[in-house]
C-alpha cells in the first residue's frame, strides 16, 4: 500500500485546531519509552506542532525532529525552541548521527510502507529503540458514536472515520517488525484516560483529521453541522494511546 501524498500533506492548512483540540501523550507513556530505550541522541519523525516533542524535551533529551509541512514546523519551533528541526520527509532525511530511539507519534502511517522499516534500523544505533503511537478519540456513549458514523457514511467518509471502527495501527506495526529479523524484543502497550470535549473543541478535532479535511468544503461543512447538532454541548470521550515498541537486534 502507498501512502496518499495528499492527505499526508493536509495539517498545515489547519494548525490552529490541530493546536487546541489534538490531545498530547501520557507522561507515563513518555517515562516507559525513556526507560526502555538506551541513553543518547533522539530521532522524531512527523513532530507536527510538537505535541509528543514537548513531552521528550521536557526531560532533557537531545532532539531532531523530521517535520515536512513548513507551517507545522513553523509552529514546532515556536512551542519546543531547543530541539532541533529537520524539514522534510522521513523517507529524504539522511540521518547525521546513530540514535538512540526513534519514536513516532500519529505519523508513522504517512511514511512510506515498503521503506520505513529500512529506514529505522539505518537511523538507529545498534540496540537502538523504535517506539511508534497513535492516540484513539473514541466517544463514549455506543449509541451517539454510531449516530455520529452514519453521518460520516451518509457524506462518504470511509474508514478515515472517526466514528467506525478501524484495525489498531499499532497492531499493523507490530505484525511488520514481527516478521522482520533486524527488530527484537517487541512490546505493545495502552494508556486510556476520559476527558470532556465541548462542542466546538470537538468539530475543531474532526477539521485538523486529514480524511474530514479531504472533503469538498461543501460536503465537510454540511456534516459538521450535522455533527454539532448531534453533539448538544459537548461529548464524553474516551482516549486511548496505543504504543508499539522495538529494539535493533543488530
Ligand atoms: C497527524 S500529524 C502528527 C503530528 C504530531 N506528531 C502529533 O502527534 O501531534 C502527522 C504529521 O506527519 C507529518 N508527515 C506526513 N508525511 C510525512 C513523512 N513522509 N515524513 C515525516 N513526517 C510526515 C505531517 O506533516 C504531520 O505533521
Amino acid at each position: 500500500m502507498t501512502v496518499d501524498r495528499e492527505r499526508s500533506v493536509v495539517f498545515g492548512e489547519a494548525v490552529s485546531q490541530y493546536e487546541s483540540a489534538r490531545q498530547g501523550y501520557p507522561a507515563q507513556l513518555v517515562t516507559e519509552v525513556l526507560g526502555y530505550a538506551p541513553v543518547g541522541p533522539l530521532l522524531e519523525v512527523g513532530a507536527g506542532t510538537g505535541k509528543a516533542t514537548a513531552a521528550f524535551a521536557a526531560r532533557g533529551a537531545d532532539l531532531t525532529c523530521v517535520e515536512p509541512d513548513p507551517r507545522m514546523a513553523a509552529a514546532l519551533t515556536a512551542n519546543c525552541p531547543d530541539v532541533r528541526v529537520e524539514l522534510g520527509r522521513f523517507e529524504d532525511y539522511v540521518p547525521d548521527r546513530a540514535f538512540a530511539l526513534l519514536y513516532s507519534a500519529q505519523a508513522w502511517h504517512w511514511v512510506d510502507r515498503a521503506r520505513r522499516w529500512d529506514l529505522a534500523h539505518a537511523a538507529l544505533a545498534p540496540s537502538g529503540a523504535v517506539a511508534i503511537f497513535w492516540n484513539r478519540y473514541v466517544v463514549t456513549d455506543p449509541e451517539l458514536r454510531a449516530a455520529l458514523a452514519a453521518v460520516d457514511d451518509r457524506h462518504g467518509l470511509d474508514s478515515t472515520s472517526l466514528h467506525q471502527n478501524t484495525p489498531l495501527r499499532t497492531e499493523d506495526s507490530g505484525h511488520e517488525l514481527a516478521r522482520d529479523p533486524r527488530f527484537t524484543d517487541l512490546g505493545h502497550r495502552h494508556y486510556t484516560h476520559t476527558d470532556w470535549y465541548a462542542a466546538d473543541r470537538y468539530v475543531d478535532l474532526l477539521r485538523s483529521m486529514s480524511g474530514y479535511r479531504i472533503l469538498d468544503p461543501g460536503t465537510r461543512e454540511a456534516l459538521l453541522r450535522e455533527v454539532s447538532a448531534l453533539l448538544g454541548d459537548g461529548v464524553d470521550m474516551t482516549l486511548v494511546t496505543d504504543l508499539a515498541l522495538a529494539r535493533r537486534a543488530r
